[in-house]
């Protein structure tokens, strides 16, 4: 893949430049709560202020459904953003039109304005060709930084990008780069986690995963499915039982690709899903049938862990276990641990991605000793499941 690239822009002195950010970040009573997609946005922001251009910020929040939503404002970002810049940020409460023309053209050169939610407008979601001609007569050049709305084939991340000389952004090229180097040419052996509750939302991913990589670890709910369909007895728990011949068909694709599955051994079982309930670890076949699995257990850990240490690169996308009720976050913490401690060590091309995995790395303390972790969520999975995402498919040249 080719795009591109901000240094082949030419000059950008007091070129008005839109730069597609993904600012839908969590927000708590009006206030941004995690700041993690505004920091992944500065780079690209900084190294065009640094040229004098004049920087536009195209984002969306939330799903206003293309009305104005008062509490879908993008107006709670600026504030946090200015900070993180050390730099003033404009802000326009249209993000087409006279208002946006008008405050785009009173920015001096090198300076940043943000543009209100584009989802305001119907247009945006339909990808409508009139709605990226209004947008595209506020720029002369088009930057994506957002990869992770670009699985979304809107008219800020498709249409638009036809229309003016496109680029993809600092931020955008480096999750390009390091997804790449996890799943399209990885260094082998090249080893996943896959976890989470649902083998339903999961299936067109395992069945991509199983074709591409040595050894395939599944966790959390999902992997009871697959342990119902080996015949051993799942009590309580959480578990897909119309699913078992889907789970057999995912098995035999694995075996047929040299995949090896690596399944739960041992399990940590309970009664209740509440913090700090009475568990016990069990054997595989000695799961009771008022029990509930809720975590893997360590001989599992002890496992993956020494698959791991094997591997040259690792992709990571759903928890083990039930993370957010401790002590079902054990597996989970423990294999983030041993994951980022070989990554830091540069012994282990370590690559997480998608919401719930983000937070479960960050509860283990491990995200920052990954060698990446994604900003996306669904674009993140739609990746792992080999689908082409519109808004770096418009990019390419
Ligand atoms: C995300 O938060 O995953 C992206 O910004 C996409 O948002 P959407 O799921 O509302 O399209
Ligand atoms: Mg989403």
């Amino acid at each position: 893949m080719t795009f591109r690239t901000l240094d082949q822009a030419g000059d950008l002195s007091g070129k008005r430049v839109l730069v597609r950010v993904d600012f839908n970040v969590p927000m708590q009573e009006g206030r941004v709560s995690d700041d993690t997609r505004l920091c992944a946005a500065l780079p690209t922001i900084d190294a065009l202020t640094a040229k004098g251009a004049k920087v536009a910020l195209i984002a969306h929040f939330d799903r206003p459904k293309g009305k104005v939503v008062p509490s879908m404002t993008l107006k709670p970002v600026v504030e946090p953003l200015a900070a993180l810049l050390g730099a003033p940020v404009a802000f326009a409460e249209d993000c087409i039109g006279p208002v946006a023309e008008a405050a785009i053209a009173d920015l001096p050169e090198g300076g940043v304005i943000l543009l209100e939610n584009l989802r305001f407008h119907a247009g945006e979601e339909a990808n409508d060709p009139a709605f990226a001609a209004e947008l595209a007569k506020l720029g002369d050049l088009y930057v994506d930084d957002a990869f992770s709305a670009a699985h979304r084939a809107h008219a800020s991340t498709d249409a638009l990008a036809r229309l003016l000389p496109a680029y993809a952004g600092l931020s955008m090229a480096r999750e390009l780069e390091a997804l790449n180097k996890a799943l399209g040419s990885p260094e082998r052996p090249v080893l996943g986690i896959v976890g989470g509750s649902k083998v339903s939302t999961k299936l067109d991913l395992l069945k991509n995963l199983v074709v591409k990589l040595d050894q395939l670890c599944i966790g959390g709910g999902m992997a009871n499915t697959f342990l119902y369909a080996q015949g051993h007895p799942v009590g309580m728990s959480y578990c897909e039982k119309e699913l078992k011949a889907t789970a057999e068909e995912i098995m035999a694709l694995a075996a047929a690709n040299n995949c090896e599955l690596l399944l739960p051994i041992d399990v940590v079982v309970s009664e209740r899903l509440e913090p700090n309930a009475p568990y016990f670890t069990r054997e595989l076949d000695s799961v009771d049938e008022s029990e509930r699995i809720l975590d893997a257990g360590p001989k599992s850990v002890a496992r993956l862990n020494a698959a791991m240490d094997a591997a040259k690169t690792l992709i990571w996308n759903g928890p083990l276990g039930v993370f957010e009720v401790p002590p079902f976050d054990a597996a989970t913490v423990a294999a983030a641990r041993h994951a980022a401690t070989l990554a830091k060590a540069g012994k282990l091309i370590a690559v997480a991605g998608g919401g719930d995995t983000v937070a479960a790395l960050h509860h283990a303390r491990a995200a920052s000793d990954f060698t990446f972790v994604s900003t996306a969520g669904g674009a993140f999975l739609e990746w792992m499941e080999g689908k082409v995402l519109p808004g770096v498919e418009v990019l390419e040249v």
